[in-house]
């Protein structure tokens, strides 16, 4: 029902499949009637009570309408069965829509703690349950029910006993269902989780075969996922030992109540209370009542399947969106003074230590500003906040003097233009990834940020240029272009606050030098947040903020840290420690 409300919007199909069904049931009830009829005629004619010529006029009138009969229903049904068809395939869209619009919405640490393939299987699963079972029911199972109840109100017609040895059967057969349905849906429910942790490992193998393949570990992965399948085996040999257990007695119990439907039926026709017609007529209804009983497991199995695939559909649908933040509509000023405001921001991943503790700190508009620390220190945390990726446990964050919470998150982001650490781009062409914000630039607008980016040398090279496929995430790219493909993608943003996480780390120094000119230029003007492990290319920056197990350690010029003995002196010294090494190493070759 909730998947009905859902799809409110197909109504119209649902009408259409419902009107079929019912003429497919009546067609369906009234060929009994022609048949007995046709019984009747004959058993007249061979007793002598009805002329032979009469009687064949009337039984080749009879054979006619039950062709006429069939015809129709064929008709109606391969109607209905289009609609169903259709009405299925738009659930199916509505469904994944629905889902990956709700997807788009959650929170990043929903993403964080899945798997990108759990999700994906989950979808494919959930969904294709859902609209198999609506599909069969569309084409078949409703007019099998209408037809069921039909046939109970013919029979209380003809014998209310028949009528209430059928009646009996369904709420009992019902009632045996739902007994076995607990168990097997926790069953199901457990192997979901199997296929879908399986699937999600699989993606991720899939999308690493390079690691997996360098380590070798094709064997272990391979025996990993066949144990989550063994173990889904294990539970389907639970899982339909039980459903058909319970099958055999539910089928055992329906085959006596027909023992008792078919004794009414021939002694009564031999008592002289039916007719043979009349027991023709009613030996085929009672058919037409048990083949729908026996199906019914089939429907209820199909049904089961689509309760737990709605189930796990609806507990993604039920999840928290990230929470929108009340938005105002005044204009943000890119004139502020102050372009990045952190106040008193205390944050921790999930329920783990806050990385940051009361971090506080100002970007002037224009300002570049360096973040230094050791390796996860929390500098990659501070810009992913700034993006509203999380919300911080307290503290406020501005941009150019407002709240980011009552910004909207598109105006928020529209501000800033990120180079993410671990360079994503996405399968695709160079052009669409670098125009991935504004897919409307010019290729002029391209060319200029790829200059910048110093990228135009290497896409030059390549046969098809702008057109070239990268692969997934970029698989075909170096690291390094991967890199300068995303800081074209950041510059052709144009966004009055550029976050440069390790924008130039996969790069050669040569290639740095550039890509850093190109940088410099784009920072002119724009308030630039950097982080580089190469200390070098933060040199020049107006100042430097150092992390110290969460916390502000010091802020300062560059020449004012080198000397103050803090971090960031610290890490140059090991560094200048490590190029004079490395020269010296290089001298000693030269003697050599
Ligand atoms: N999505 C996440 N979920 C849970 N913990 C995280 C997540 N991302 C980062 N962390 C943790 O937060 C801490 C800070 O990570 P962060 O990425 O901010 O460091 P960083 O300063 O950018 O380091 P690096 O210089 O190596 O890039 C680390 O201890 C890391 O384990
Ligand atoms: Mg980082």
């Amino acid at each position: 029902m909730r998947i009905f409300r859902f799809t409110a919007k197909l109504s119209r199909y649902y009408v259409a499949v419902a009107i079929a069904s019912v003429l497919v049931a009546a067609a369906n009830i009234a060929i009994p009637f022609v048949i007995g009829q046709a019984t009747d005629q004959a058993v007249g004619a061979i007793s002598g009570t009805v002329p032979t010529a009469a009687a064949i006029h009337t039984v080749i009138l009879l054979a006619v309408a039950f062709f006429v009969l069939e015809t129709a229903s064929v008709i109606v049904s391969s109607i209905g069965g289009y609609y169903g068809d259709i009405m299925s395939q738009k659930m199916r869209s509505i469904l994944s829509v629905r889902y990956f619009d709700k997807l788009l919405t959650l929170p990043q640490t929903y993403f964080d703690n899945e798997l990108t393939g759990t999700i994906t299987s989950r979808l494919n699963r959930s969904i294709m349950e859902v609209t198999n079972f609506v599909k069969s029911f569309a084409n078949n199972f409703f007019a099998t029910l209408l037809t069921v109840a039909a046939v109970l109100v013919i029979s209380l017609i003809y014998s209310p006993v028949l009528a209430l040895l059928l009646a009996i059967i369904f709420p009992v057969y019902t009632w045996l269902t739902a007994l076995t349905s607990r168990r097997w849906q926790r069953l199901e429910g457990v192997k979901n989780v199997d296929i879908d942790t399986a699937g999600g490992r699989f993606n991720e193998v899939i999308s690493q075969m390079r690691v997996v393949k360098s380590f070798t570990q094709e064997h272990r992965e391979l025996v990993r996922f066949r144990k989550r399948y063994t173990h889904a085996e294990r539970v389907t040999e639970d899982q339909s030992r039980h459903w058909h257990w319970m099958d055999f007695i539910r089928r055992i119990f329906m085959a006596l109540i027909f023992l008792g439907i078919y004794a009414v039926i021939f002694v009564q026709t031999v008592r002289g209370a039916f007719s043979v017609g009349e027991m023709v007529l009613l030996i085929q209804l009672m058919n037409m009542a048990r083949q729908p009983v026996q199906s019914m497991s089939y429907i209820v199995d199909t049904a089961q399947h689509a309760v737990a695939g709605s189930q796990d559909y609806f507990s993604v649908m039920a999840l928290e969106p990230a929470p929108r933040p009340r938005v105002t509509s005044a204009p943000v000023k890119s004139d502020a003074d102050v372009a990045i405001h952190f106040e008193n921001v205390t944050f921790g991943y999930g329920d783990d230590e806050p990385v940051l503790h009361n971090i506080s700190f100002d970007v002037a508009t224009g300002e570049r500003v360096a973040l230094v620390s050791e390796s996860g220190g929390g500098k990659t945390t501070i810009t992913s906040l700034l993006l509203g990726f999380y919300p911080p446990t307290s503290g406020q964050i501005e941009i150019f003097g407002r709240d980011i919470n009552t910004l909207s998150l598109e105006r928020l982001r529209g501000e800033i233009g990120v180079v993410f650490q671990d360079a994503s781009l996405f399968s695709g062409t160079i052009r669409e990834n670098i125009s991935y914000a504004r897919p409307d630039a010019t290729d002029e607008e391209i060319r200029h940020a790829v200059r910048r980016a110093n990228a135009d040398h290497f896409i030059r090279h390549f046969k098809d240029g702008y057109n070239t496929v990268i692969g997934e995430r970029g698989l075909k790219l170096s690291g390094g272009q991967k890199q300068r493909i995303s800081v074209a993608r950041a510059t052709l943003k144009d966004a009055d606050i550029l976050i440069l996480d390790e924008a130039t780390s996969a790069l050669d120094t040569k290639a740095e030098r550039q890509v850093q000119a190109g940088l410099d230029k784009l920072m002119e003007g724009r308030t630039s947040l950097i982080i580089a492990h190469r200390l070098s290319t933060i040199a020049t920056v107006d100042r430097i903020i150092t992390l110290r197990d969460g916390h502000i350690d010091e802020v300062g010029t560059p020449e004012e840290l080198a000397h103050s003995g803090g971090i960031y002196a610290e890490l140059l010294a090991l560094q200048n420690e490590g190029s004079r090494a490395a020269k010296k190493r290089l001298r000693g070759y030269e003697i050599f």
